[in-house]
C-alpha cells in the first residue's frame, strides 16, 4: 500500500471523527496537560511552519521579492499568512520578508507611485491593504516602526474609495479601472477594509463606508436564494449575473460583516454573516471538505486557475478572522470542527511528501491536480486558521 492511500485512510478516520477528537482531547486535558489543545494547536503550528518553509524555499524569489508564477494580489496573501504564522505562534521566522518583498519596498518608499503599481485592479488592491495591515500588526508586537505600512494601506484605500460610482446600479467601487463591471469580492473586500480601518483609526469616513458598502451589497442581489453570492452583477441589467459562486465570496463578506460587527454592535450581521458560510458548507462540499467548481482534475474535468487555487484557503482564512471578530464561543464552536475537517484534508489529501500542498483537498494524492504557490498558500491558510481556532477554544 503505498504512502499516499495509508493517508487516505487516516484522512476518512479523522473526519469523521474530528468533532470527537477535539471533544476528547479536552476532556483528557483536565487530567493530561500534555494532551490539552493547547498542545494540539502547537502541534498544527508546527506544521504550519514546516508547510511555510517548503513553499518560500520552493517559491520565493528573494531577488525579486515575488513567488514564482505569482501575481500581485496572491503574493500579498502569502506574504499576510506569513505574519499571521508569526503572531500565532510568536516567531521571527520571515521576519525580514516584508521588507525586502516587492509589496514592502513599494510601502516603504514615499515616492511610489501606487495608481500605476496596483495596475487599476480594485480587488488586488485591497488584499494589498490587508497584507499591509498584517505587517503593521507584526511589526508593532515586536516595536518596530510599521509607520510606512499604515500610510501605504491608507493611500491605496483612498484609490479604492474613489471608484465608488453611483451612477451605475446605484452604488458599489468598480472592479477595475475599465470600469465595466461590479463584482462581489471588489464590494466585500471594500465592506472589510472600510470596516476593520474604522476598527483601527476610528475615522468616520471608514465607517460611514462601510455602512454604505453593506446596504448596498445586500441589496444587490448578488447573493441568491440559496445563500450564496455569485460572481457579479449583469451592469445592464443590474441583476444578479448568474456566474460562479467561488468559495472565497462567501466568508470574505463575513469578516466584513464581522469587522462591522464589532464597529457597531449589531449582531444581526453576524447571522447575515452566516447565512453565507452555512451555504457554502452545504453547497460547496464534497464529503464535508471544500469544493471549488473547477477543482474537477479527479474526474478528468477543470482544473482551477493560478487565481482560483487559493479560494479555498481564503475561505479558511476570512472564517477565522470572522470567528475573532465575533469573538463568541458559540459561534466558534459552530464552525471549528469543520475547519479542523479542512486541515485533515489538507494534510492527508493535499500535501505531497515535500509537505507541498496542491489545488485539490477532498480527493486523495490532490484529487490529481497541480502544486502551484497559490495552491501551497491556500493550503497553508486551512492549517494556520485551524490552529487559531484551536486556540481560541481554550479553556
Ligand atoms: C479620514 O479618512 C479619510 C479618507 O481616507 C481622509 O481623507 C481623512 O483625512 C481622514 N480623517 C482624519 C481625521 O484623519
Ligand atoms: C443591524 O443590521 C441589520 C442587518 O444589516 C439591519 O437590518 C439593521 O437595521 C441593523 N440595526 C441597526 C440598529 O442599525
Amino acid at each position: 500500500m503505498s504512502w499516499i492511500s495509508l493517508k487516505s485512510l487516516a484522512l476518512l478516520a479523522v473526519i469523521s471523527i474530528s468533532s470527537s477528537v477535539i471533544d476528547l482531547t479536552g476532556a483528557l486535558s483536565l487530567s493530561n496537560p500534555s494532551l490539552s489543545r493547547r498542545s494540539q494547536c502547537q502541534a498544527t503550528l508546527t506544521e504550519a511552519t514546516t508547510v511555510a518553509n517548503e513553499l518560500q524555499s520552493l517559491y520565493y524569489d528573494s531577488s525579486t521579492g515575488q513567488y514564482n508564477s505569482g501575481e500581485l494580489w496572491t503574493d500579498s496573501n502569502t506574504i499576510e499568512d506569513l505574519h499571521n504564522l508569526m503572531l500565532a505562534a510568536d516567531s521571527d521566522t520571515w521576519g525580514t520578508i516584508a521588507d525586502t518583498s516587492y509589496i514592502g519596498q513599494a510601502a516603504n518608499n514615499a515616492n511610489t507611485d501606487w495608481v500605476s503599481f496596483l495596475g487599476g485592479s480594485y480587488d488586488d488592491s485591497q488584499w494589498v491593504i490587508l497584507a499591509f495591515w498584517k505587517i503593521a500588526d507584526y511589526k508593532a508586537a515586536r516595536g518596530q516602526d510599521n509607520s510606512a505600512y499604515l500610510s501605504s494601506a491608507s493611500k491605496v484605500y483612498d484609490i479604492v474609495a474613489a471608484e465608488w460610482d453611483t451612477t451605475s446600479c446605484g452604488g458599489g467601487v468598480w472592479w477595475s479601472s475599465a470600469q465595466n463591471y461590479k463584482n462581489a469580492i471588489t464590494n466585500q473586500l471594500f465592506l472589510l477594509t472600510s470596516a476593520e480601518g474604522y476598527n483601527r483609526n476610528q475615522n468616520q469616513t471608514y465607517l460611514d463606508n462601510a455602512n454604505k458598502e453593506w446596504a448596498w451589497l445586500s441589496a444587490s442581489g448578488m447573493r441568491g436564494s440559496d445563500g450564496l453570492f455569485n460572481d457579479g452583477l449583469d451592469q445592464t441589467t443590474c441583476q444578479n449575473n448568474g456566474q460562479t459562486a467561488w468559495t472565497y465570496n462567501q466568508a470574505v463578506v463575513a469578516s466584513g460583516l464581522g469587522a462591522l460587527y464589532t464597529a457597531t454592535g449589531n449582531s444581526t450581521l453576524l447571522d447575515q454573516a452566516e447565512i453565507s458560510l452555512d451555504a457554502t458548507i452545504s453547497q460547496l462540499t464534497s464529503n464535508n471538505i471544500l469544493k471549488e467548481s473547477c477543482d474537477d482534475a479527479a474526474s478528468g474535468g477543470a482544473q482551477c486557475d493560478h487565481d482560483q487555487q487559493i479560494f479555498k484557503g481564503l475561505w479558511t482564512k476570512h472564517v477565522q478572522y470572522y470567528l475573532d471578530s465575533a469573538n463568541d464561543a458559540t459561534r466558534t464552536a459552530k464552525y471549528s470542527s469543520f475547519l479542523g475537517s479542512q486541515y485533515s484534508a489538507v494534510i492527508h489529501y493535499g500535501m505531497n511528501a515535500n509537505n507541498d500542498i496542491g489545488s485539490v483537498w477532498y480527493a486523495p494524492n490532490a484529487g490529481g491536480s497541480v502544486f502551484q504557490p497559490e495552491a501551497s498558500a491556500g493550503g497553508l491558510e486551512a492549517i494556520i486558521s485551524n490552529a487559531k481556532v484551536c486556540a481560541s477554544n481554550l479553556p
